[in-house]
Formats: structure tokens, sequence, C-alpha cells
């Protein structure tokens, strides 16, 4: 299958080129400006180019020369304050650019693959299933949430992946994400504050890369939730770490989200019901406390 693929220069873009760089598909990584991850081998199947999603002719150009069977678009402002703060941008790369993209998959007829987030959610009575009722609470959410409507609407072979909380081995693409921030802080003796009254089921990033290939290789359609299986808290996260690392968990303070003035609202209670995934994919997470064993390794 040739597989064409958005924002290979992030946290998930960098593990799913990472696995499909080891199978038999013709993969195409994309993302801004250069391949910024010196670990990634690519097979002779396998390479990089510079697309940026909001330059529309150079993304046509790349996209129609290619001929993807299917995009996994992975690409996006990621983070919320900065979508509160800068509405247009935010707008432009995580919907009009969507939007875009979407269009030039149909003229190739190619599969659309899109990955979407928890926070499409109010955040008001999740772990959420996939036929749940979305309600974003930020601009994030509702950026990803119109182009998911509009994917929905396209006509084409489509899905949407929504995943939670991504959380992995990513020094080698030197990017933080929670786990590593806690064991910074608590490393040099550092007390932290961790929100304990939002609820998520953190993801792996190996497994999401896992089971969006298996989504596109098995053509699957429609909304699938993928992320670990154990509901826990940030705080609870955060000891979880410590314990393992054998650190001071005194260090940890459970506050709750009010402690914090942020731009973007996040939402209380999300998390996922995977059961779907599991079912129709073979989807398996790796549990939390195997999971940072591999990191830590
Ligand atoms: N991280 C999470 O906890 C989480 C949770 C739920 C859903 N998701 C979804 O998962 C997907 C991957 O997120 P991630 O955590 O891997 O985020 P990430 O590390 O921020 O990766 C996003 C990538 O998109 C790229 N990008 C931004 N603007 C672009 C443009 N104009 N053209 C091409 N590429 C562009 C970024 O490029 P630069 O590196 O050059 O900035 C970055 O590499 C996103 O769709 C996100 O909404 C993430």
């Amino acid at each position: 299958m040739k597989i064409l693929l958005t924002g290979a220069n992030g946290m998930l873009g960098s593990a799913i080129t990472e696995q499909l760089s080891k199978t038999n598909h013709t993969l195409l990584a994309t993302g801004k400006g250069d391949l910024r991850h010196n670990h990634l081998i690519f097979n002779e199947l396998s390479d990089y180019t510079s697309m940026d999603i909001a330059d529309r002719i150079t993304s046509k150009k790349i996209i129609n020369s290619f001929k993807p069977d299917a995009i996994i678009h992975s690409a996006a402002i990621t983070q919320v304050d900065d979508c509160e703060l800068n509405r247009d941008h935010c707008y432009s790369i995580n919907t009009a650019s969507t939007i875009e993209l979407i269009s030039i998959a149909k003229e190739v007829d190619a599969a659309f693959h899109f990955i979407s987030t928890d926070f499409v959610f109010s955040g008001d009575d999740g772990p959420y299933v996939e036929s749940d009722q979305t309600g974003p609470v930020n601009y994030y959410g509702e950026t990803k949430e119109l182009a998911e409507q509009y994917l929905i609407q396209s006509g084409l072979d489509w899905s949407i992946i929504r995943t939670v909380l991504l959380y992995g081995k990513t020094d080698q693409i030197k990017r933080s994400n929670f786990i590593y921030w806690v064991r910074d802080n608590l490393m040099e003796s550092k007390p932290i504050k961790v929100v304990n009254d939002q609820i998520r089921t953190p993801t792996y990033i190996p497994d999401l890369a896992k089971g969006i290939i298996a989504v596109v290789e098995q053509e699957a359609k429609g909304i699938y939730h993928i992320s670990g299986d154990e509901i826990m808290t940030p705080y609870e996260m955060a000891i979880k770490v410590a314990r393992f690392l054998k650190l001071d968990e005194q260090l940890i303070t459970p506050v709750d989200a009010t402690t914090f003035t942020q731009p973007g609202i996040r939402p209380q209670r999300t998390g996922f019901h995977i059961k779907k995934a599991m079912e129709e994919l073979g989807y398996m997470p790796t549990a939390f406390n195997t999971a940072l064993a591999e990191i830590f390794s």
C-alpha cells in the first residue's frame, strides 16, 4: 500500500514513520521543513519530504505525484493555549488545511485517516465511546471537531482515530511530554503541582501508532477510540512515575484545575472506552507500568 503521512516531525508522526519504515508499505512521510529526527532509518520503500499543509499548491503537487492509497493526517496545532490565543492560525491548520487535504485526497481517491482528540468532548461525562455526542470546551477541540464533521460528509473512505494524552519515549525527538516533565522536576528535587480533578486514559505512543497502522491496513472505516485502558488523573500518573523511578513522591502536590489560570479550558472527565478498537482491530494497549519500563530502560 502507498501511504502518505503528515506531521512526521511530531511525537506521533515520528512513531508512525518508525513503524511503517519497517514494513512493506511504500511510505512518504511529510512534515514542515526538514526532517528533524536522526534516529529514523528509512528503508528503500520509505522517504521523507517537506510539506507545509498550509501551502495548498505544494501539498497538491506532492500528493498528486505520489498518488497514495491512504493518507494519515497527524499534523496539527496541538497546544491548547496557543489555539486559544491564535485562533486564526489554529483554524487555518487544524480545520482549513484538513479540508484542503481532504479535497486533494478526493482527486487521487485516497482513503483519509484523520487523527483527532478526546478534546472534541465536553468532559462532563467521560470516559467516552465512539458514538457519544461531541461538544468541545476549547477552541483546539472546536477546530478538530469541525474537521471531523467535514470528513464525515466528504464521500471519501475515511476513519477518525481519536486519542488521549500521549506519552512515550520522546527524548530521541527532543520533545518533552508529561512523564519526562515529572521525572526531570523530581530529579532536581523541585516540587510540582499536578491536577487531580481531571481523568484521562493516557496513551502509549507506540500502541497508538500500531493501532493507526491496523486501521489503514484493514481499510477500517468510521470512528475509533484508541488510548490506554487505565483511567487515571495526571496526579496519579505522576505518582506512578515517581514510584517507578524511585523518586520522592512527596514533592508532588495534588491540586484542582482551578489552581492554574490557562487561556484554554481543559475538559474534566475524558478518557475512552476502547472495546471497539480491541474487538475490530485487535488493538491491545500496553500497561502503564510496562510502558514506563520500556521508556526508562
Ligand atoms: N499529544 C496529545 O496528547 C494528543 C492527544 C489527542 C490527540 N492528539 C492528536 O494527535 C496528532 C499528533 O499530535 P502530536 O502529539 O504528535 O503533536 P505534535 O508533536 O505537536 O505534532 C504535530 C506536528 O504537526 C506539525 N505541523 C504543524 N503545522 C504544520 C504545517 N503547517 N504543515 C505540516 N506540519 C505541521 C508540527 O510541525 P512542527 O514540529 O514543525 O511544529 C508537528 O510536527 C494531532 O493531530 C493531535 O491533534 C494528540
